[in-house]
């Protein structure tokens, strides 16, 4: 050991004991153990409902059971191979897409951990037709959840991130939840959304309305720890996220965007711009809430409704992004704003950096007038 390790050593065992956290007249804050320091989600989920009132217990629980939910996915994810996770499950989901066994899994996952706790009226999933009803040996709530158990599907088998979204909205009053129109609200009115990715770390990105706060997942304890909270979005980024291989399907103000990002310094906007593109939604965002940048996913002349579902996936971004102060729209309506027709309905997005949103929804006007 180093002379100067020692004398740290040595200072450290002669320094006088604290009393009350107090030492002559220097205040040195009582040592904890930094678990201790930390706020696990149910302790900022209690604060949020005992001293800001912004939420009533029966959310709070919806959360925590997704949040542990989610726990169990991560797990699933993380296993792969070792628990013969990985390949098709041999079906297609209502959307012709082929379902992935840990879609399966992690739909089945959601659903039984939601079913038995009494907040909830009814599910809706991107893995299924129709909601899912609350067995009736279980107590009904008030709230609606919709969620995209597993986005990136594709990245499962190649191990890269992927993850859960999810939206709640409230179940309106005398509404039968056996209905799907009992779901076809503007994500306006979702009162939490939120995101889980199983990347590196199992991340869980919350907004309730007032914020958006960032939760990682401590192995270990197996809880979630929060690690940011009132995230920002920079207003401007020269990153963008779109899939390059259906270039020639985009419409002209979605192309005229891009190519002018990819002029660079020399082209009209000035600056170089960088790409990226994960093809997890829920790796992007997480990007993007992170270091700012715009991701697309617009119509175009191979999916004329867009690709992205509008209730599970475009509706809780959309609210978590504006949230963080981005914004989100269809290349033309905000998202929040759109009256939805159906409950696995698609849709253009254009998400991310404020002033980027604004500049390709602006392209889609200008077009729009010519
Ligand atoms: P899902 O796996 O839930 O069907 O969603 C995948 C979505 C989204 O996460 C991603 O951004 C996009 O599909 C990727 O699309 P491409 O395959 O066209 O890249
Ligand atoms: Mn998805
Ligand atoms: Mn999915």
């Amino acid at each position: 050991m180093g002379a100067h390790r020692q004398g740290v050593r040595r200072q450290a065992r002669l320094r006088p004991r604290a009393v009350d956290g107090i030492i002559g007249a220097v205040f040195h804050p009582p040592i904890r153990p930094a678990a201790m320091r930390r706020i696990s989600l149910s302790r900022y989920l209690i604060e949020e409902q005992r001293e800001k009132h912004w939420i009533e217990a029966d959310l709070r629980l919806l959360i925590e059971v997704v949040a542990r939910a989610c726990k169990s996915i991560s797990i699933a994810v993380s296993k792969g191979a070792l628990a013969d996770a990985l390949g098709s499950a041999g079906a297609e989901n209502v959307q012709g897409e082929v379902q992935k066994k840990l879609d399966v899994i992690s739909n089945e996952i959601l659903l039984e951990a939601n079913e038995w706790g009494g907040h909830l009226a009814a599910m809706a999933s991107e893995e299924m037709e129709h909601p899912h009803q609350i067995p009736h040996r279980f107590p009904r709530g008030e709230y609606l959840l919709l969620f995209d158990p597993l986005d990136g599907s594709s990245n499962i088998d190649v191990n890269v991130s992927v993850g859960t979204i999810f939206s709640v909205l409230r179940c309106p009053e005398g509404a039968s939840a056996t209905d799907d129109a009992v779901f076809l609200q503007r994500g306006a009115e979702q009162v939490a959304a939120g995101f889980a990715v199983y990347g590196p770390s199992t991340l869980l990105v919350l907004t309730l309305g007032h914020g958006v706060a960032v939760f990682t997942l401590d192995r270990e304890m197996g809880s979630f720890i929060l690690t940011q909270d009132g995230l920002t979005i920079p207003a401007d980024t020269a990153e963008f996220a779109i899939n390059m291989s259906n270039l020639r399907h985009w419409e002209p103000p979605v192309r005229r965007y891009i190519d002018e990002c990819l002029a660079g310094k020399t082209g009209p906007r000035g600056k170089d711009f960088n790409m990226r593109w994960v093809a997890s939604m829920v790796a992007d965002l997480f990007r993007i809430l992170t270091r700012g940048g715009v991701f697309m996913y617009p119509c175009d002349a191979k999916n004329t409704r867009g690709r992205l579902r509008l209730m599970y996936e475009a509706n809780p971004m959309a609210f978590i992004v504006e949230q963080a102060g981005g914004a989100a729209t269809d290349g033309r309506r905000r998202i929040l704003d759109i009256v939805p027709e159906a409950l696995h309905q698609r849709v253009g997005l254009v998400i991310g950096s404020k002033n980027e949103v604004e500049r390709v929804t602006r392209y889609h006007q200008d077009a729009g007038a010519a």
